[in-house]
């Protein structure tokens, strides 16, 4: 039985106020389920100082190293030292802007596991590779050479189609529940994880308007959440909260 997971990713967002009143209200509704949330690299500490017990801090991006002459780079070693159980590797946004290669993040995904972090893993495709028909290839591509050789039980899948993403248009659950399967698919026969155990999330403009019914798909086993995930009543939201 896989839970369902939904984690926040805060992006380039939120000022050291906004994190003030979102922890003050998530505290004052007495909110309890487990919560994962990625804010911003230097606002990291301030989430593991104020953050309640139940919600797990981690980082949107790190090195593939752990130290040495690398200017500007964040450390898997020192996010875990810091307390941060988490990071999400290849965001489609990472991939796009940043120029992100399979092989690098293939490397990074090795050494945050190494560092004994999680890793949420994000794969996707566009709105051309969709209607040009290769959402396999280009999904397959992307979980073959990024995991390959990685064989753990703390990798976590995002499914985030890029034309999904802050776009406000969600995959229909349909749609969602279609890649989904096909990921676990591919992960049973073309990578050393266990497929049936491995969260597979998804995400695009998910809100707590669509959230019930993406999550309770088979293949759906949570979320990763951008826009809806800023304000604590949307968040909490997303619990159907
Ligand atoms: P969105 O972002 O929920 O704002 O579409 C999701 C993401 O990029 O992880």
């Amino acid at each position: 039985m896989r839970k369902t997971l939904v984690v926040g990713n805060w992006k380039m967002n939120q000022s050291l106020s906004d994190i003030t009143n979102f922890f003050n209200s998530v505290k004052e509704s007495g909110f309890s389920d487990e919560a994962w949330i990625a804010p911003q690299a230097l606002h990291l500490s301030k989430l593991i100082e104020v953050a309640p017990k139940n919600f797990k801090t981690g980082a949107q991006n790190c090195s593939y190293e752990n130290t040495g002459a690398f200017t500007g780079e964040i450390s898997p070693s020192s996010l875990k030292e810091l307390g941060c159980e988490f990071v999400i590797i290849g965001h489609s946004e990472r991939r796009a802007i940043f120029k992100e290669t399979h092989d690098e993040l293939n490397l990074k995904v090795k050494k945050a596991l190494e560092s004994h972090l999680k890793v949420i893993f994000c794969i996707g495709e566009t709105l051309e590779e969709r209607e040009s028909g290769k959402i396999e290839a280009v999904l397959g591509e992307q979980l073959k050479k990024g995991l390959e050789g990685v064989n753990s039980s703390d990798v976590i899948i995002a499914y985030e189609p890029v034309w999904a993403i802050g776009t406000g248009v969600t995959a229909t659950p349909a749609q969602a529940q279609e890649t989904h399967e096909f990921v676990r698919s591919f992960l049973a026969k073309e990578t050393a994880l266990n497929a049936e155990a491995t969260l597979i999330l998804y995400g695009g403009s998910v809100k707590p308007d669509n959230a019930k019914e993406l999550f309770s798909c088979a293949d759906i086993d949570g979320g990763l959440v951008g826009g809806a995930s800023l304000k604590a009543e949307s968040f909490m939201g997303l619990y159907g909260k």
